[in-house]
């Protein structure tokens, strides 16, 4: 990137720290050896992401940084000679002929349903056109940048220009690939997009969508100054592969019918066959790997493998273990990812032995019929490798009995349906490998003898009741009736929300103010001083919102602008980090740690103190508009670098994360008020683990639930999720929040479910409602007098937010 001569020390140094390192998000997924070229020189670019390339999705997790290097950009300032100049050009001004088409179509629809367009287009991702343009252009090498968008509050769709090629990209893309001796077809996508047409091209770079320095990381894996380390953490497949066992999408019930069969889960038991697998890609160098020592001491496995660079150029690679649990009673997937360990930067020739450490506790199941997590007697057949369908069995350890690890409760409601069972047979040859024994003996069963805080605070307990109240809300204006999602703080311009505004007497000037992520921090880029604060400076619409606003929303908002005296106008920029799905990708725990340090630097320099991210919902259809922002389909990672990020942000003093949305919220149709319909061993195995494996190793500042229902209660209101399960069981001791507006879905009247409020929010331990509002408010005191809320219920939430606002 060329740096701005005003960017601000941070921006170029935090800058600097992602050209250094993104490339470990990037996941080569096929190569010929063409790649990387020697020096830049003629280059033929195509394709609809290479001029308006993707920096991260849309919705809550946009980050407003000052620029970011579009792929040609980046290749440009690289040194390549672009010679498609007119090919962009066309595919430019085509796209804004369809565009105006669409948002015409937008406007017809909303004027049709008599809501503005605004309803309508929300969200509303603009798949791609079929147009024909020559592919005539000269170069030494040829690239094609395949581009994809999606965001907040709108699923993917199986259709082309989405999910599918168009019939334009399949065609020019495999001609290119015949036409040119040197092409990489290079994806920048935040999701799953099905390869099956153009799977025998040549060379293909899963890009991702880096931030700031998307561009020019392309350039640098180009000419090989950086190498791709990245692998999978979900799995590509064709999308007739995926599994169709559970439901999706539905407005109103969703079935996950498929339990635990997500993913990897799913594809390795199933023995279906995917395009890449999970943990799968290459790199420009190659690897030798050997299994070295293995010890086991109390249920706690080490492994030792050993990694050589046999290639002549240097780079990372990722060793991975999996574990098959033996066929006991409970149903098993064919393999769970337990540990990974990435090398340091290995030089030709050069090697390095890596530990992978696992405790076999966290290999066991959940089962239904003893509400406990078991580990039952037999072979645990440990797989180490480099992708989960490339592996070489490591060991064995033979369990002497069956073991409960841990006893728990009956939580979290019953679904209408068993969960699905797939048969399957291990087929693998054990003679040869080392055989270790291990016994019940080793394991306590642990129980649910935990106490959940639930102390008042005396200064709380002195407060009128309306002060109690108001703590458990978000800031808001008098008789507001509801924050903006996304834009309700006082003290930063364009954070999210911030705690209450009605206590300054007694709370002086303490108060905590959140901003979003998780793709870097979301705030104004420009802000004004006025007596009523801080007031976020724009000088038009952001792009989407204009046209769908209309021209006199425009005016309105360019008159505001023209009216605040330019000397008041100050700027806050912040770093937009790569996409939560390409962190995952680097598999690279101390990556995800640098990113979270870029975040904390920024939240001190502009005063936020809670981070609305990372989020780890589950990758369990491809089709989730919000994928992006979450890691993986694999609880263990996801929760891994949760973790990571969690840490580095917290290495910074009076910051933290709010780790979200907790949880089973894995679809963004009716988001506010669709039921995830799921068992509570799928619960436990595949949507809780992450959030608990990142409190345990990081313990965030804070969780923020989930809009959707689990199982016919809004995750909000479920005291088992917030009170026992978050507190209780993991040991969670922050600040529980909603999620914005939350309670707003009562306002919806074709809702299938109940409505939120905000008095149920609080009885259930979820401390604070967000962003908050005036009718959170009065349903709070008119629960209180009624005597359906009492003033300890409030009280108790009160002091946790307080102590939050205190000890942050
Ligand atoms: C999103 C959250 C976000 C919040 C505040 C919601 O619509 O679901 O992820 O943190 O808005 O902007």
């Amino acid at each position: 990137m060329r740096f701005e001569e005003r960017m601000l020390p941070h921006e170029v140094k935090h800058i600097k720290v992602l050209r250094e390192n993104a490339a470990e998000c990037a996941v080569l997924l096929k190569k010929d050896g063409k790649f990387p070229l020697e020096k830049p020189g003629k280059l033929a670019l195509y394709g609809n992401g290479a001029r308006r390339t993707v920096k991260g999705g849309t919705g809550s997790g946009n980050v407003y940084s000052r620029c970011y290097s579009t792929c040609e950009e980046g290749l440009e300032y690289a040194g390549f000679e672009v010679t498609t100049k007119n090919w962009l050009d066309a595919y430019d001004s085509e796209r804004d002929r369809y565009h105006g088409e669409f948002v015409e179509e937008i406007k017809r629809k909303a004027a049709e349903l008599n809501v503005s367009p605004f309803v309508v287009g929300f969200g509303k991702i603009e798949p791609e056109y079929d147009y024909e343009f020559p592919l005539s252009a000269e170069g030494e090498a040829c690239v094609y940048v395949l581009g994809r968008i999606s965001g907040e509050g709108n699923d993917r769709e199986i259709m082309p220009g989405d999910v599918l090629l168009t019939d334009t990209e399949v065609r020019d893309i495999l001609a290119l690939n015949g036409q040119f001796e040197r092409f990489m077809l290079v994806l920048n996508v935040g999701g799953v997009i099905d390869l099956t047409p153009v799977k025998e091209v040549k060379n293909i770079l899963y890009l991702s969508q880096l931030g700031a320095v998307t561009g020019d990381i392309l350039a640098d894996i180009l000419l090989g100054k950086a190498n791709p380390s990245g692998k999978l953490t979900t799995t590509w497949a064709a999308v007739e592969d995926y599994q169709k066992i559970g439901e999706f999408g539905s407005r109103d019930d969703t079935r996950y019918k498929e339990g635990i069969y997500v993913g990897y889960r799913y594809f390795d038991t199933a023995k279906a066959n995917p395009l890449f697998p999970f943990g799968f890609g290459l790199s420009y160098s190659e690897f030798e790997w050997k299994i070295g020592k293995i010890s086991v001491e109390k249920g706690k496995v080490n492994i030792s493998v050993s990694v050589s660079n046999i290639a002549n150029i240097a780079g990372k690679e990722v060793i991975q273990l999996y574990v098959s649990a033996p066929k006991g009673k409970i149903p098993k997937p064919y393999q769970g990812l337990a540990a990974f360990a990435k090398t340091k930067e290995l030089q030709p020739g050069e090697s390095q032995t890596i530990l992978l450490a696992f405790d076999l506790r966290d290999t066991a199941s959940y089962c239904e019929a003893c509400e406990a997590w078991v580990l039952e007697q037999g072979d645990y057949i440990i797989r180490v490798g480099t992708s989960s369908r490339n592996t070489q069995i490591a060991a064995s350890l033979k369990l002497d009995r069956t073991v409960e690890t841990w006893k728990l409760k009956k939580r979290m409601g019953e679904p209408d349906f068993e969960d699905a069972v797939i048969e399957f047979s291990y087929d693998d040859n054990v003679a040869e490998i080392p055989k270790l024994e291990i016994t019940a003996a080793d394991f306590e069963t642990k129980t649910c003898d935990y106490m959940v805080d639930r102390n008042v605070d005396e200064f709380v307990a002195e407060l009128s009741n309306e002060e109690a109240a108001y703590l458990c809300l978000g800031a808001f204006l008098p008789n507001a009736t509801g924050g903006i999602v996304g834009n309700s703080a006082f003290h930063v311009a364009g954070a999210a929300g911030e705690t209450t505004n009605y206590l300054t007497e007694k709370l002086g000037d303490r108060y905590l103010v959140m901003a979003d992520g998780p793709a870097g921090i979301r705030i104004s880029r420009k802000y004004a001083l006025t007596e009523k604060g801080v007031t976020p400076v724009i000088e038009k619409l952001p792009d989407g919102l204009d046209e769908l606003l209309g021209d006199e929303m425009n005016a309105a908002v360019r008159k505001i602008y023209e009216s605040i005296p330019p000397e008041t106008i100050q700027e806050q920029y912040t770093t937009a980090i790569p996409i939560g799905t390409a962190i995952a990708q680097s598999w690279n725990t101390e990556f995800a740690k640098l990113c979270g340090d870029i975040v904390g630097t920024e939240m001190e320099i502009y005063g936020i103190h809670l981070w609305l991210a990372p989020a780890l919902n589950i990758h369990r259809d491809i089709r989730c508009g919000r994928n992006f922002e979450y890691f993986s389909e694999d609880p263990f990672i996801s929760g891994k670098m949760a973790a990571g990020i969690t840490l580095g942000v917290q290495s910074h003093e009076h910051r933290g994360t709010t780790i979200k949305h907790f949880a089973a919220n894995n679809q963004e149709n009716n988001r506010y008020n669709s039921n995830s319909i799921v068992s509570r061993r799928a619960m436990r195995e595949i949507y809780l683990k992450g959030f608990e494996i990142a409190i345990r190793e990081s313990q965030p500042k804070a969780v923020m639930t989930s809009y959707n229902l689990l199982n016919g209660e809004h995750t909000s209101q479920c005291k088992d999720l917030v009170e026992e399960i978050l507190r209780g069981e993991f040991g969670f001791q922050g600040l529980v929040m909603t999620d914005w507006v939350t309670t707003g879905v009562k306002f919806n009247p074709s809702s299938a479910h109940p409505a939120v409020y905000a008095h149920k929010i609080i009885k259930a331990g979820n401390d604070i409602v967000m962003a908050g509002g005036q009718p959170d408010f009065d349903d709070m005191m008119e629960a209180l007098n009624n005597g359906t809320i009492s003033r300890q219920e409030i009280d108790i939430c009160a002091t946790r937010v307080l102590r939050a606002i205190n000890n942050i």
